[in-house]
């Protein structure tokens, strides 16, 4: 109920307009938000590798409704792809499709991820497209293949496992050579599409998580790339830590050496877990967003843990 509210909420302008203008909603976000500019973020992505964390950059933005933001954001992403590489720090880059207007024109939004992954591809890094919401599904896989079908093999997928159509996907995409970012899915969506229960999403998740890890032990169980730029075949994104273990011990009983097998989490949510899981071999990613679009991307966040409300009230408290 909550939950829906808050989700509702998310791609409310009214609400939008009246939380975005609360000082304490701004600081509230920092918790999940390196900050609003790339420095910011350059120096949050330098202390979580002097930790042995990787990094995935987002720099926030989605729906975007007027075709000169979705080239403004593909601009943004060449430079953020410039700091990566002047900087040397261990990270890729995230991004979603209706940042770069696929709301508006998919040819529009097809060049813009074109210019990127081309640019990404000249330093050895991985594009990973944000999947959102379901109706979004079939454009995105349509992006990755039309590009990969042009040579552009850098680019990286997301699923969800509270779709059922996921593991028919995942399997097919798999077999043409996609790399994977596994997510429980965070949009609100109708019981006609996705798995209303938790525990069938959690265990449809177990399902995919075994599709993918066995997937990338036939294809060699490829490793994380040292410089954190490539990840492997398989990233299990979750801070869930029966998924997690489901997982690991999967992969042991199959010989999945570990660092083939990417464990990913948000920024400000179990740092804890992020550096005992590397400290144990894994390679860990941390999803970083930054800019001042936090806004949808607080909701998610809010909406996935009710507890997280009172954080964000306790602020206002402190105001
Ligand atoms: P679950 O919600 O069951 O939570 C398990 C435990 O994790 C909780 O009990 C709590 O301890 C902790 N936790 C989870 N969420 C928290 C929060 N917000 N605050 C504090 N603690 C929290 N979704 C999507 O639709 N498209 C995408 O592309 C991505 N990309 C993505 C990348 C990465 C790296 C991650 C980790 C997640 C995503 N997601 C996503 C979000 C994902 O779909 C999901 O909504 C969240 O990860 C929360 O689900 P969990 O798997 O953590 O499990």
């Amino acid at each position: 109920m909550l939950k829906s509210l808050l989700l509702n909420l998310s791609s409310s302008s009214w609400a939008r307009r009246i939380i975005m203008g609360w000082s304490f909603s701004r600081r509230a976000a920092s918790r999940f938000v390196a900050g609003d500019v790339l420095t910011d973020a350059i120096k949050v992505i330098r202390r979580l590798n002097a930790t042995g964390l990787l990094v995935t950059l987002d720099h926030l933005g989605e729906n975007v409704t007027k075709f000169e933001e979705a080239s403004a954001a593909a601009r943004d992403y060449i430079e953020i792809l410039n700091q990566i590489e002047v900087t040397g720090v261990k990270s890729n880059i995230s991004i979603k499709l209706t940042q770069l207007g696929l709301n508006i024109d998919f040819e529009g939004c097809l060049d813009n991820l074109r210019r990127i992954a081309r640019k990404a591809a000249e330093s050895g890094i991985l594009v990973r497209i944000d999947i959102e919401d379901s109706q979004t599904v079939d454009q995105t896989w349509l992006s990755f293949r039309t590009l990969k079908d042009e040579g552009l093999t850098n680019i990286g997928l997301a699923i969800q496992s509270y779709l059922y159509r996921s593991q028919e996907d995942a399997r097919a995409l798999l077999a043409e050579g996609a790399r994977f970012r596994l997510c429980k899915g965070a949009y609100k969506e109708s019981a006609d599409v996705a798995f209303p229960r938790k525990a069938d999403v959690d265990a449809n998740y177990d399902s995919l998580t075994e599709i993918l890890i066995n997937s990338a032990i036939a294809a060699g169980a490829e490793p994380a790339a040292p410089d954190g730029r490539y990840p492997p075949v398989a990233a299990i994104a979750t801070h869930d830590p029966k998924r997690i273990s489901f997982a690991r011990k999967h992969a042991d009983r199959i010989g999945f050496p570990k660092h083939a097998l990417e464990f990913q989490m948000l920024h400000g949510i179990r740092n804890d877990l992020q550096i005992m899981l590397a400290e144990e071999g894994y390679p860990v990613r941390v999803y970083v967003p930054f800019g001042t679009e936090w806004y949808p991307y607080l909701m998610r966040r809010l909406a996935e843990r009710p507890a997280n409300l009172w954080f964000f009230l306790s602020h206002l408290l402190r105001y």
